[in-house]
């Protein structure tokens, strides 16, 4: 499938977008292993945290889903789940891969986890080498999946000191954790999202946090509470962009997750000029929510601080994009970690806007993009969800006609994208391959 993006004028609007993609898998997850039933609010129907889903019921908790967006979790208890009879197949998630992967580690079972060809190449030591640590045995292949996770190991708590700061990393040790004995220390170089913490917490666990610490005593149990998902900010940055870059719109996006560890894609844009501003804040369950107001101006170039990465860490593709739209340079560095997501973010974005006609010079860690104007033209998604949508928007503004090949993966994080941007009037029509060949 392919996206047509004509140029198009984006009008005022109200919109939301749908729930948060980490709090709808770590729902799940937690939700399956507590005592109790877990009501979900909000819940992201996206082919990732469907797979989860698919992958807690094929270990024997019921789960219903009265509609797309509610899900009850009849937890079955820490020691609950039962093996499942083939592989668990985790689609394009890796969020889903690395968190199981340590929920795995302490069940009595085996089992194996698989994923789509993306998922396929991507890295898996940063988790098997610590849970390896703790007692795990994990096959994998080459570092890369499948995993296949042995059960019946006893865990024991370790202290470990995180080379890569990774919130996946860190939910996979602190899910293994509570199977172990003794307390875990996990030692962040840097801030990452906290949704595991904060949902730890609800559900009755005792977390030890500090700065970049976080320790945990093993063998707690988790008490059910319902759990109500904000809009994920990573699926509002596109609605933000598209209104940011258009003539003159004016456009509020409803109950969005505003956790500190995840607004970085705000300050970055503010620091190019942006007007975002977060309106009628308040606390949905133990997550920070508000609406973000965004009005059109004129972005300029900046030098954006590697520090701020890892809390934008998603959001890239959009901020590649308002740089290639904004006046003067941008440079980026600090950003290896985009060269192993969905895809090597830094190349797919380059590669997309380079043949959108923006000047665009790939660094080992990072970019220094031009701003100026696109051309109209055909691009690659290479199979990643947020490249499709962040060059669909850049398509929004472009000279003339701009085709995005192969954007089938929109569907994993933001179900119903083109009527969200329809209806703040972007045109994007979804086309067969076989018509565009
Ligand atoms: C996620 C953490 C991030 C992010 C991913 C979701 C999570 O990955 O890129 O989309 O839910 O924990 P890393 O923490 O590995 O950077």
């Amino acid at each position: 499938m392919h996206f047509r993006v004509t140029p198009s004028k984006i009008v005022d609007a109200t919109v939301t977008v749908p729930g948060d993609k980490s709090i709808s898998h770590r729902s799940l997850m937690l939700g399956s292993i507590a005592d109790g039933e877990t009501s979900v609010s909000g819940f992201l129907a996206g082919e990732d945290c469907l797979a989860t889903l698919t992958a807690m019921r094929a270990m024997g908790v019921d789960i219903e889903q009265p509609s797309a967006t509610e899900v009850i979790i009849r937890g079955v208890g820490k020691h609950g789940l039962q093996a499942p009879d083939e592989a668990l197949d985790l689609g394009n998630s890796g969020t889903a891969m690395r968190l199981m992967a340590g929920l795995l580690a302490g069940q009595a079972f085996s089992a194996t986890l698989v994923g789509d060809e993306s998922l396929s190449t991507r890295p898996m030591q940063r988790v098997i080498r610590p849970l390896t640590q703790m007692g795990a045995a994990i096959e994998s292949h080459d570092g890369k999946p499948p995993l296949t996770v042995a059960g019946g190991r006893a865990l024991s708590g370790i202290s470990y000191e995180m080379p890569v700061a990774s919130a996946q990393v860190k939910s996979s040790l602190m899910l293994a954790a509570l199977y172990a004995q003794g307390p875990t220390q996990i030692i962040e170089p840097a801030t990452t999202r906290d949704h595991t913490e904060r949902m730890m917490k609800a559900m009755g666990a005792y977390l030890y946090l500090s700065d970049h610490r976080i320790g945990i005593q093993g063998g707690q149990s988790l008490k059910a509470c319902p759990i109500q998902v904000p809009a994920d900010l990573s699926s509002a940055a596109f609605v933000i962009l598209a209104a940011l870059l258009s003539e003159n719109a004016d456009i509020v996006i409803r109950n969005v997750g505003i956790n500190p560890t995840r607004v970085g894609v705000i300050d970055i844009l503010q620091g190019m000029g942006a007007d975002i501003r977060l309106e009628q804040p308040s606390l949905l369950g133990g997550e920070p929510v508000a609406d973000i107001r965004v009005r059109a101006c004129a972005l300029r170039g900046s030098r954006v601080d590697p520090a701020v990465v890892p809390l934008a860490i998603d959001e890239f593709p959009v901020l590649f994009v308002a740089a290639a739209a904004a006046e003067g340079t941008t440079v980026f560095s600090g950003l290896e970690e985009l060269r192993v997501k969905e895809s090597d973010r830094i190349a797919t974005m380059a590669a997309g806007l380079g043949a959108l006609g923006v000047e665009i010079e790939e660094r080992p860690d990072g970019a220094v993009v031009q701003g100026g104007r696109f051309s109209g033209g055909t691009v690659s998604s290479f199979g990643d969800h947020r490249v499709a949508m962040a060059l669909a928007i850049a398509g929004t503004i472009a000279d003339d006609e701009v085709t995005v090949r192969d954007v089938a993966a929109v569907d994993t994080s933001f179900p119903g994208f083109r009527t969200c941007m329809a209806s703040i009037g972007a045109d994007i029509q979804m086309v067969e391959d076989t018509i565009l060949e």
